[in-house]
């Protein structure tokens, strides 16, 4: 295979920023024939910069197929496990997200840089130190935040209480034993409190359904109580989708209020959908990171150490809302104010 320079530059990059050193071992995990030129060539840019690499190559078969969260090939295989565990960094092309074998390869202190977009998004959302600070800010923020609410003109207002649950970062690198990010990103998130969730939101055009890879293009009303979903109204055909999505789960704990956190990363664009040409192959990592979003959430609470594992999950990106942390302001119709987080421009 030959190596497009190109690509090799970038992913040197992306491997000196989650800080590759000699002697360090590189594992990339990949599934069946999926991302092979990436894998590749991070292999040649991990080598480059001394480490010690290989890739761990893995079937998904049938039961874990790409969507099923918490499912995967690494279930009860033990040496790859083991493998994992003893790896320095590991390139995650298969997808842990929400998984035990994840934290279990956490815990053992190996850093997981999970890579799964095409590369012209790799390159389009490509991180920085600046995002990096800034996203640190927002976790730091919603740690010592008891309340988090959020509003819309459209009608949303809605309370979390915070404080049972840890704060997540993702800004696109990792440089800390132990870490887990998203390349690329650029968000923070925590979860709301059990049964401490209260309010209403309104999802208006423009907003994004993730799990549809489309855009919200008649209202959808969610009326919320003690942390669960109680009513989804709307005359559209966009609640309707959204009602029936959820019921076919046939699983009452789809209805929970999942995540909650704000978007940005500058680099990320709210209407990719509407202009790639590559949606298949593409994720929904612009969608989650644009910036100034307000990241809401339906599903599973896992990723926070909840229990809640329902397969059914709603990425649900707003724009033009405003929130706040305790009494202070973070974003006002769907810009970030806090100078902390602001980008300079
Ligand atoms: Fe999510």
């Amino acid at each position: 295979m030959t190596i497009d320079a190109e690509k090799l530059d970038l992913f040197t990059r992306e491997l000196q920023l989650c800080a590759v050193k000699p002697g360090e071992t590189v594992v990339v995990l990949t599934a069946d024939d999926e991302w092979r030129e990436h894998a590749q060539i991070f292999m040649v840019a991990a080598g480059n910069l001394g480490a010690r690499t290989f890739n761990l190559n893995v079937r998904r078969g049938q039961a874990n197929a790409v969507g099923v969260q918490g499912r995967h090939p690494l279930v009860d295989n033990e040496l790859a496990m083991r493998t994992l565990k003893s790896a320095s960094l590991v390139i995650d092309m298969v997808g842990l997200l929400f998984s035990r074998e994840q934290a279990q390869i956490q815990a053992a202190g190996a850093r997981i840089l999970r890579v799964m977009e095409p590369f012209h998004i790799l390159r389009q959302m490509f991180p920085t130190e600046d995002l990096r600070r800034r996203v640190e800010h927002a976790k730091a923020m919603m740690e010592k935040a008891r309340k988090l609410r959020f509003t819309s003109a459209a009608g949303t207002d809605i309370t979390y209480r915070l404080g049972q649950y840890p704060v997540i970062s993702e800004y696109g690198y990792t440089d800390e034993p132990g870490r887990w990010d998203h390349f690329p990103s650029g968000f923070a998130f925590t979860q709301g409190n059990d049964g401490g969730i209260e309010g209403s939101v309104v999802l208006q055009p423009g907003d994004v359904l993730c799990a549809f890879k489309k855009y919200v293009e008649s209202p959808i009303r969610l009326r919320v109580e003690k942390g669960m979903v109680v009513e989804v109204a709307g005359e559209g055909l966009d609640a309707d989708l959204v009602r029936s999505y959820i019921e076919s789960f046939h699983d009452p704990r789809a209805y929970a209020i999942s995540h909650i956190g704000w978007g940005l990363n500058e680099k990320a664009r709210w209407y990719q959908f509407a202009v790639t040409r590559d949606l298949a192959s593409e994720h929904v990592m612009n969608a989650l990171s644009f910036y100034g979003n307000v990241l809401f959430s339906l599903g599973p609470n896992l990723e926070v150490g909840g229990s809640n594992d329902t397969a059914c999950h709603l990425d649900l990106p707003m724009r033009r809302c405003s929130l706040w942390l305790d009494d202070v302001q973070v974003l006002r119709d769907g810009d970030v104010i806090h100078p902390q987080m602001r980008v300079a421009r």
